[in-house]
């Protein structure tokens, strides 16, 4: 007999997107500007959810979900810098008041990559000073949002820093560690800004982290070694930075600007294995997927343990209630998908079982939607999305998902079902 797992009162199992990804039509930013340009996939009018909110709004409250984090479009609320669209910004009360009249969370992330145009011309990231751009569109919103507890200043600011800044293979498209390093301070500043805007208000404010688990490719001292830095690196140092105002990796070089965080919200896709090298290019450093049983069309593989190696880390290291602001698969086969939400749930359970405060669990995505540099390829959703016809299908994971959200149980007879096991 397989035991039921049974979340805490209170727990909240809701959905994830953000702005760019499903509203369509975000003219004013700048990955519409690199679409423009033949660099990524357009988004166009995506999954339209700017006109059918509503009726996505209705649908994840019949299927149960009980809480829903999205972002707000800063160009949609500032399409040029003196241009203030208030309507647009109504329409996002609008959202917050509908989810909040279904008994639904909302989590508000106020970056989830995306900039103004006008943002990058007066020097985007790279000046500081700059971040009195964001602050006065976070004031905004703080403003006239009303009821959220729970608001994501940055997400993945260390995928946003590392893809457009120091790689540049993503909006705003700057190349070279020094530029990162300036955009990282950035981050941690407006964040700080944000923080004690928001924090007045009384709600809780934190970041939404990809945390991904490192694993050292061999026992080899220096595989070993690389490890420890890359974990630094990518999945600490702005949370390190917030905290404890410096940047530990930059030896000496290092105040920031530090604040605080309410909850860490931990985005969590996969696990990598960091090896040596010897080539300088590549910074001495070969990271790549840890393969598993289960590959997804993102090209990583499914590694459910790794919820629970993260979720722990992050809540010794900050101290702080952890929230699953993402988790889930692009899958052909939504078996699997049901599979793996499963077994996340499985090994988060066993980290909230040991103690570790986790608040809620927040599946991406709701829909299928536009997945930056893939286009629409990728099927996150537990909701099917027709680009034909904008037509909505709730997948069989949407229904399965829906009885874990309604419940606060993973039942031992759906993990049987599955041919899963109970964990160690
Ligand atoms: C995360 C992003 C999110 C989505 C998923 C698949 O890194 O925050 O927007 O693209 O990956």
């Amino acid at each position: 007999m397989t035991i039921d797992l049974v979340f805490p009162p209170g727990f909240v199992f809701g959905t994830a997107t953000s702005a760019h990804q499903v509203e369509g039509d975000n003219r004013f930013n700048d990955w519409w500007e690199w679409e423009e340009k033949g660099k990524v996939p357009r988004s166009g009018r995506a999954c339209g959810h700017w006109q059918l909110y509503r009726s996505d709004i209705e649908l994840m409250a019949r299927l149960g979900y009980r809480g829903y984090r999205f972002s707000v479009e800063w160009s949609r609320i500032f399409p040029r810098e003196e241009v203030f669209d208030e309507d647009a910004l109504l329409r996002y009360a609008e959202i917050v008041d509908l989810l909040r009249g279904k008994g639904i969370e909302p989590i508000v992330t106020l970056h989830h990559f995306t900039n103004p145009t006008w943002f990058n011309r007066r020097g985007s990231w790279l000046r500081e000073d700059n971040t009195r751009y964001f602050l006065k569109f976070v004031e905004k919103v703080a403003d006239t949002l009303k009821g959220v507890k729970y608001w994501v200043v940055f997400n993945e600011p260390n995928v946003y820093v590392l893809q457009g800044f120091i790689l540049g293979v993503w909006p705003p498209g700057y190349r070279g560690v020094g530029k990162g390093e300036k955009a990282l301070r950035s981050l941690v500043k407006a964040h700080a800004e944000a923080y004690s805007v928001l924090s007045k208000r009384g709600v809780w404010v934190g970041v939404a982290q990809n945390l991904i688990p490192f694993k050292p490719a061999s026992t080899r001292r220096r595989d070993v070694e690389k490890t420890r830095l890359v974990d630094l690196a990518y999945n600490w140092a702005f949370i390190d930075a917030v905290l404890h105002g410096e940047y530990a990796f930059l030896k000496g070089r290092g105040r920031a600007v530090s604040s605080d965080f309410d909850f860490i919200g931990v985005n969590y896709y996969s696990a990598y294995l960091v090896k040596h090298s010897w080539n300088p290019f590549k910074l001495f450093i070969e990271v790549k997927p840890l393969e598993t049983d289960i590959r997804t069309t993102m090209g990583y593989y499914v590694y459910p343990r790794g919820i629970y190696e993260v979720t722990r880390a992050a809540y010794e290291r900050a101290g702080k209630p952890i929230v699953i602001t993402e988790n889930g698969v692009a899958v052909e086969d939504d078996e699997d998908r049901i599979k793996a939400i499963i077994r996340h749930l499985q090994y988060l359970h066993k980290a909230v079982h040991e103690g570790v405060r986790v608040e809620g669990y927040y599946y991406w995505s709701l829909m299928d939607n536009y997945e930056w540099d893939k286009g629409f390829s990728q099927r996150f959703g537990l909701i099917e999305v027709d680009y034909e016809t904008l037509e909505r299908r709730p997948r069989k994971s949407a229904y399965v998902y829906g009885e874990v959200a309604k419940t606060n149980t993973v039942k031992g007879e759906l993990v049987e079902r599955y041919g899963l096991k109970t964990l160690d």
